[in-house]
C-alpha cells in the first residue's frame, strides 16, 4: 500500500489533481444545493459505536454472503457511470480489483465498457468467475431494455439492479456550467446507435446527460414494470433508490429480491434523507423477507459497520471506487478496497465483533446532537 494514502480522502485529494474538471465535477457532484450530498456522509456521525470488550479477537472473519455468492467482506461496488474518464482500463480495472479483492461489482448500464468486456476481464484475472451484477436503467425502448438483460444473464452476471429513482435527471449544477459530455474518443458501449452511445449530439446548454436521460429513459415507470422485468429474467431483481418502508413494503409485495436503500448519491433529489437515517425504517418494513443492502456516504470501515448494526446485510460505495480508478487505475482500486476492508476489520475488533452476524443494532446509539468524531 502506498504510504501516503492513508483514508478515503487522500485518494480523493490525489483524483482532483489528476482528473479534468469536467469530470471530477461530474463524479463528485450531488444535486441542487447538495444538502444531502453533505448529509449523507454527516449521518454517520449522528451514530456512535458502543463496543464489547474481552471477547478474542484474534480472528475476525468479514465474509458474507450476497444474493447467493460468498464474498469476502460486506463492502460492494456500485453502479457508477463512464468509468474509462477516470482511467483508460476504465470498469475493467474496477472489475480485476473487486476480483483480486474478493468483491462483487454492479456495472451500470452507461459503462464505457461493455457488458461482456467486463465479465472476461474478471474472469480472465483468475480463470473463474467473478460477482457481478448489471445496473438497469429501463429505457423507453423496453427491447432495447430487455437486451442488455439477456446479454447480463448470457455472461453470466448474478443479479440485475433496477434503478428506480431516475424518471428525469436531478440537477446537477456544475453539470449544467460544464455542459457535460462524454469526451469524443469515448461512449457508452453498450450501445450501438451514436444518440444511444451518448457519444456525439447536440446537447443544448445543458448537462448532456440530462438531455439523454429526457430522451431515452422511461418517466412513465411503475409497480407494474418491476413485475414485467421480473417476468422476463430469471436472475433475482434488486430495486436501487428506495428510500421509505412504504415503498419497500410495495417491493416485497413485488416480489424483489432484494432492496438497495440509496438516494442516488444525492445526485437526483437534493433534501432527501442520509440513506442512513432511513435504513432502520426499511429493514423494519421489510421484516426479513428480502435482502435490504445501502449506499451513499460510506467512507470509512466504521461507516460500514455502523450500517450492518442498522440492518444492511452489505453496503456499496460509489465516488470512492473513481478516485482510486482515477490516482492508479486497477492497483489504486484495489488498494482503496482493501483499505476500507482494514478499516472494517480493526472497527470489528475493536467493537468486540468476530463476525458479521456478531454486529447486531445494540453496537450502535444515535447522538442526538452532533458531536464530530
Ligand atoms: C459518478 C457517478 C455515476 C453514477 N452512475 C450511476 C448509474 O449509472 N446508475 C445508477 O443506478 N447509479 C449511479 N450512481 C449512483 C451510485 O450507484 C451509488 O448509488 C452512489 O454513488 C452511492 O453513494 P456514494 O458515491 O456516496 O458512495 C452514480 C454515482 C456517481 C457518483
Amino acid at each position: 500500500m502506498s504510504g501516503q494514502r492513508v483514508c478515503v480522502s487522500d485518494f480523493e485529494e490525489e483524483a482532483r489533481k489528476v482528473l479534468p474538471k469536467a469530470v471530477y465535477d461530474y463524479y463528485r457532484s450531488g444535486a441542487d444545493e447538495q444538502n444531502t450530498l453533505a448529509d449523507n456522509v454527516a449521518a454517520f456521525n449522528r451514530w456512535c459505536l458502543v463496543p464489547r470488550v474481552l471477547r478474542d479477537v484474534s480472528t475476525v472473519d468479514l465474509s458474507v454472503s450476497v444474493l447467493g455468492q460468498r464474498l469476502s467482506m460486506p463492502l460492494c461496488v456500485a453502479a457508477t457511470a463512464m468509468q474509462r474518464m477516470a482511467h483508460p482500463e476504465g470498469e475493467t480495472a474496477t472489475a480485476r480489483a473487486c476480483q483480486a479483492v474478493g468483491t462483487g461489482m454492479m456495472l451500470s448500464s452507461w459503462a464505457t465498457s461493455t457488458i461482456e468486456e467486463v465479465m472476461s476481464a474478471m474472469t480472465s484475472s483468475v480463470g473463474s468467475e467473478g460477482v457481478l451484477w448489471l445496473q438497469l436503467y429501463i429505457y423507453k425502448d423496453r427491447e432495447l431494455t430487455l437486451s442488455l438483460v439477456r446479454r447480463a444473464e448470457e455472461a453470466g452476471y448474478k443479479a440485475i439492479f433496477v434503478t428506480v429513482d431516475t424518471p428525469y435527471l436531478g440537477r446537477r449544477w456544475d453539470d449544467m456550467r460544464n455542459r457535460f459530455k462524454l469526451p469524443t474518443h469515448l461512449s457508452m458501449s453498450n450501445f450501438s446507435t451514436v444518440s444511444l452511445a451518448f457519444s456525439e449530439g447536440d446537447y443544448g446548454n445543458d448537462s448532456g446527460l440530462a438531455v439523454y436521460v429526457a430522451k431515452a429513459i422511461d418517466p412513465t415507470l411503475c409497480w407494474d414494470d418491476i413485475m414485467w422485468l421480473k417476468q422476463h429474467t430469471r436472475l433475482p431483481v434488486i430495486v436501487k433508490g428506495i428510500l421509505n418502508g412504504d415503498d419497500a413494503a410495495q417491493a416485497v409485495n413485488h416480489g424483489v429480491s432484494g432492496i438497495l436503500v440509496s438516494n442516488h448519491g444525492a445526485r437526483q433529489l437534493d433534501g432527501v434523507p442520509a440513506t442512513l437515517d432511513v435504513l432502520e425504517e426499511v429493514v423494519g418494513a421489510v421484516q426479513g423477507r428480502c435482502d435490504v443492502y445501502m449506499d451513499g456516504g460510506i467512507r470509512r470501515g466504521t461507516d460500514v459497520l455502523k450500517a450492518l448494526a442498522l440492518g444492511a446485510k452489505a453496503v456499496f460505495i460509489g465516488r470512492p471506487v473513481l478516485w482510486g480508478l482515477a490516482c492508479q487505475g486497477e492497483q489504486g482500486v484495489t488498494e482503496l478496497l482493501e483499505l476500507l476492508k482494514e478499516e472494517l476489520r480493526l472497527a470489528m475488533a475493536l467493537s468486540g465483533c468476530r463476525s458479521v452476524s456478531e454486529v447486531s443494532r445494540s453496537l450502535v446509539r444515535r447522538v442526538e446532537f452532533n458531536s464530530r468524531m
